[in-house]
């Protein structure tokens, strides 16, 4: 049987704090911990930790001119100081990053969402290094950002993305129920509520309280 992401091994726990804290401000809450991809590759799936600039640039280089594109929707040569010290600027709570990190130190994949201006919803993103597409690392690091992102109150992601990307438009709707609606020439704007699909919430207790489920 495949399964998409076959194992997950604890590795160490780095901070204080309940696993899916988001926590406020410093290092995330929750450990490290080693994934056993679907084929049998492994990687280690952390927070990014805030300033960590290296892990940018280490991501950036994995990624393709169409990766680029897809992710940053324009022609993306290099990351410039100020757009690789955005990306790092994390606080695991109004902006939360979560990278897969391969055996020889290279970061594959990163996902992240950034609150927009103090409100309850999101912006989400992803991308995974072209050699390392398929084997289930953007799904993982998705559903680790959508858990993160409700732990610190947010109920909706959103993601304007290429109106053709319908890989991550089908990666984004299996986080909650999903909108997606015209926006610029070419692009989608893809709203996903995650208070329906919170987990601590079952069927019979959403029905009881009045919510959908
Ligand atoms: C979209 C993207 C993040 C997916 O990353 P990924 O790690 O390959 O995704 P996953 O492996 O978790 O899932 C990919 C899905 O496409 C399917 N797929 C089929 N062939 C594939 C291929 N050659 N490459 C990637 N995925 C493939 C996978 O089977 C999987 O579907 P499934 O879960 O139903 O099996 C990656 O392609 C990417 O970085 N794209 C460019 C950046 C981007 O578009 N970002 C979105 C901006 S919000």
């Amino acid at each position: 049987m495949i399964t998409r992401v076959a194992d997950e091994v604890a590795l160490a726990s780095t901070g204080a704090g309940s696993a899916g804290s988001a926590g406020c401000g410093g290092r995330a809450a929750d450990a490290q911990q080693e994934v056993v991809l679907r084929d049998g590759l492994r990687v280690v799936v952390r927070p990014l930790d805030a300033g960590d600039e290296a892990a940018i640039v280490s991501w950036f280089a994995g990624l393709g001119a169409e990766t680029r594109y897809a992710r940053f929707l324009a022609p993306l040569e290099r990351l410039d100081r100020r757009t690789r010290s955005e990306l790092a600027r994390v606080d695991h709570f109004d902006h939360e990053a979560i990278a897969a990190v391969a055996p020889d130190g290279t970061t594959v994949g990163i996902a992240r969402y950034i609150r927009i201006a103090r409100r309850r919803s999101a912006e989400v993103a992803v991308a995974v290094a072209d050699d390392w597409r398929g084997r289930g690392i953007a799904s993982m690091l998705l559903d680790r950002v959508a858990a993160r992102a409700r732990a610190a109150g947010v109920e909706q992601l959103t993601a304007i993305c290429l109106a053709t990307n319908y890989t991550v438009i089908r990666l984004l709707s299996r986080l909650g129920p999903t909108t997606v609606g015209p926006s610029d020439a070419g692009l989608v704007d893809v709203r996903i509520d995650l208070m329906s699909t919170r987990p601590d919430r079952s069927p019979s207790r959403a029905a009881s309280d009045g919510r959908r489920d």
